[in-house]
């Protein structure tokens, strides 16, 4: 037995292979559970007992042996491939993927930049509300559809906790806490209880704005919402102001800008009106200036908000606002250029 033990050490050492599947070849004929060297260990059993010591260490040694110089040949061809030995140095590096800011992003801090080159300061509120600031202090009536469960989400019930449904609520809490004069933009999430499609959602963004001042007019909120829409959507901009209806601001008003991809000539994105809407806006309310602890024979001040997904479609054309949420790195890379 001896014999057979020295012959196959003899052999091991001059195995060679060509090809990682040679290798593995080898590993089966002398390893596996009936490779040549397992033979060894089945015939153990007969060994003399005083030359079963000397044996059994003789096939461990050839085992051990053998494992080695099969794993070595197997490494050298998986370092052929990745490691630094074989490595190709003229190869490109492998590239790495930079990151883009997701493209809602861009569009709130660039509807901020504007804002701010007017003086607004940028201010957030909570997202888990009252129904105070939410509805009651911006003279929502107690009937109104708003406070029901289809189109809120209520957390809980008497007192009520909710999730906002507009970045209204953040308006309350700006004129609860802070004399006039108030210039200030609220961008935040809000939460409504809707069907899920390509034009809503019930997570979306928006961004609020309040102007509380002495002698505040329409007049002022007009060129306001003029210069942003002409810093937003290019100089050439018009804007149009319908008469709408907010419970919070009177009067109020629906803003359209013209249509930035026809310039105003019709086009299926405007429908063929030449208009995109894209906010809401008014003069606050006295009622509500009253509530929030605001001087209403001495102030006047308006208020606007809009949908960051809608403007950003618009901006984008994009066709299915659900995009934004599912964030699929291919619809995200298009936006590496945006800042
Ligand atoms: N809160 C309104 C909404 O979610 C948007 C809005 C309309 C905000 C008119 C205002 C405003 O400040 O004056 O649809």
């Amino acid at each position: 037995m001896l014999d057979r033990i020295k012959a196959l050490q003899h052999e091991i050492e001059a195995i060679t292979a060509q090809t990682k599947d040679e290798a593995e070849a080898l590993r089966i004929k002398y390893l596996s559970k009936k490779g040549l060297i397992s033979q060894l260990f089945g015939e153990f059993k007969n060994v003399p007992d005083d030359q079963k010591k000397a044996m059994g260490a003789a096939i461990n040694d050839l085992k051990a042996f053998a494992q080695d110089k099969i794993n070595s040949l197997k490494d050298s061809f998986s370092e052929k491939k990745g490691g630094s030995q074989g490595a190709d140095l003229s190869l490109p590096g492998e590239s790495m993927n930079l990151g883009s800011r997701h493209p809602l992003a861009v569009v709130r801090n660039e509807i901020i930049d504007i804002f701010a080159r007017l003086g607004f300061v940028v201010s957030e509120g909570p997202e888990i509300e009252d129904d105070w600031h939410v509805f009651s202090a911006l003279n929502f009536a107690p009937e109104h559809p708003a406070r029901d469960m289809q189109d809120t989400f209520f957390i809980e019930k008497d007192p009520d906790v909710l999730l906002r449904t507009h970045t209204s609520s953040v308006q309350v809490r700006m004129m609860e806490k802070t004399q006039p004069p108030i210039r200030a933009i609220f961008p935040g999430r809000v939460f409504r209880n809707e069907a899920i499609s390509a034009r809503a959602h019930c997570i979306f963004h928006q961004i609020e704005g309040l102007y509380v001042d002495e002698n505040v007019s329409f007049a002022d909120l007009k060129q306001t919402l003029l210069y942003f829409a002409r810093e937003f959507f290019g100089e050439k901009t018009e804007i149009r102001l319908r008469p709408s209806y907010f419970p919070f601001t009177e009067p109020s008003a629906e803003m359209d800008v013209s249509c930035s991809i026809c310039g105003g000539k019709g086009c299926n994105v405007c429908k063929y009106t030449g208009w995109l809407e894209i906010m809401g806006c008014g003069m606050v309310d006295p009622n509500v200036l009253e509530l929030c602890g605001i001087d209403n024979q001495k102030y006047t001040g308006f208020a606007f908000g809009m949908g960051v997904e809608r403007i950003a479609m618009l901006k984008y054309g994009v066709k299915d606002l659900r995009l934004f949420f599912e964030n699929d790195v291919r619809f995200l890379n298009q936006f590496q250029a945006a800042h």
